[in-house]
């Protein structure tokens, strides 16, 4: 599937009129989750803005909880039904553990795209062995939404996407603002006069196949992160960014 290069990851955004904003600045891609407790929020959001529904990407999740073969689609007609939407753009299986199970989940999950609920699959926080069984029971995946920042990202991950061709969502790509205060990024932000936020989105969204999710509340954060994609970063920069010592992940499973 076709995603921008930089979206509105919504988790903790509890007011409509952010989401409009985000959308009024040309936001095409909103993420939202059943465990966010806000898809309400963002539903209301895409009803007072102007922006036509079929130019606009929405994708929600699957809490573990909601996994169980009976329950894939009364859990998604109800995040539905919160949303205010016939369909979504993309229904992702948020972690794959709780009642997930690859040979009764995600038959059901196939059952309700082909019922009509979404129109695509993805998957979010599997490892590539994960990857390859959940391959063999979809049509397709069709994004894989995982951490991915200057502080943690996983380059069989992204080996994996380039390889296959589908897009690899980063979320948390300002390391939710640890990587305000990494030195290697605080420098090469001076060095181009931007922001350190500017650059991790710049270095995230460098990578073919990646797109990104960050989360803002302001209008100033949300123009300058949809910007910061066309911020170019030299080859000897991204590889000083891919050198930075790993952190601990900020959501291990
Ligand atoms: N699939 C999963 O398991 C999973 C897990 C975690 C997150 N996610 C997704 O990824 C999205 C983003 O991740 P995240 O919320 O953890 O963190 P993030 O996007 O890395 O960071 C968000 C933080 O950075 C601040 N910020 C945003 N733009 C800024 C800018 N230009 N300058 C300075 N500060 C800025 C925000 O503040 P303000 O709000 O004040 O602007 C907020 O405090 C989530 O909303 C969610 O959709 C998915």
């Amino acid at each position: 599937m076709d995603l921008p290069p930089v979206g509105l990851g919504t988790m903790g955004i509890e007011d409509e009129a952010v989401v409009k904003t985000a959308l009024d600045c040309g936001y095409r891609h909103l993420d939202t989750a059943q465990i966010y407790d806000n898809e309400g929020v963002v539903g209301a959001g895409i009803a007072v803005a102007d922006t036509d529904r079929a130019n606009l990407t929405v994708a929600t999740k699957l809490w573990t909880d909601a996994l169980g073969a009976s329950a894939v689609r009364p859990e998604t007609e109800d995040s539905l039904d919160r949303l205010g939407l016939d369909a979504v753009d993309l229904l992702y299986v948020h972690r794959p553990r709780g009642d997930y199970d690859p040979d009764t989940t995600l038959p059901a999950v196939e059952a309700v795209r082909e019922a009509g609920l979404t129109e695509y699959v993805g998957l979010s926080n599997f490892d590539p062995d994960q990857l390859a069984v959940a391959r063999d029971h979809l049509d397709a995946i069709a994004a894989h939404q995982a951490e991915f920042h200057p502080l943690y990202w996983r380059e069989s991950l992204l080996a994996d996407a380039q390889e296959r061709g589908y897009p690899l969502v980063a979320y948390s790509p300002l390391a939710g603002g640890r990587v305000f205060e990494e030195q290697t990024i605080v420098d090469i932000a001076e060095a181009h006069e931007a922001t350190p936020a500017a650059v991790s989105i710049a270095w995230v969204t460098s990578y073919d196949n990646v797109v990104t999710i960050p989360k803002a509340s302001s209008q100033a954060h949300l123009e300058a992160n949809l910007a910061a994609a066309d911020l170019q970063l030299s080859d000897a920069e991204i590889q000083r960014i891919e050198a930075i010592e790993y952190e601990e992940e900020l959501f291990p499973e």
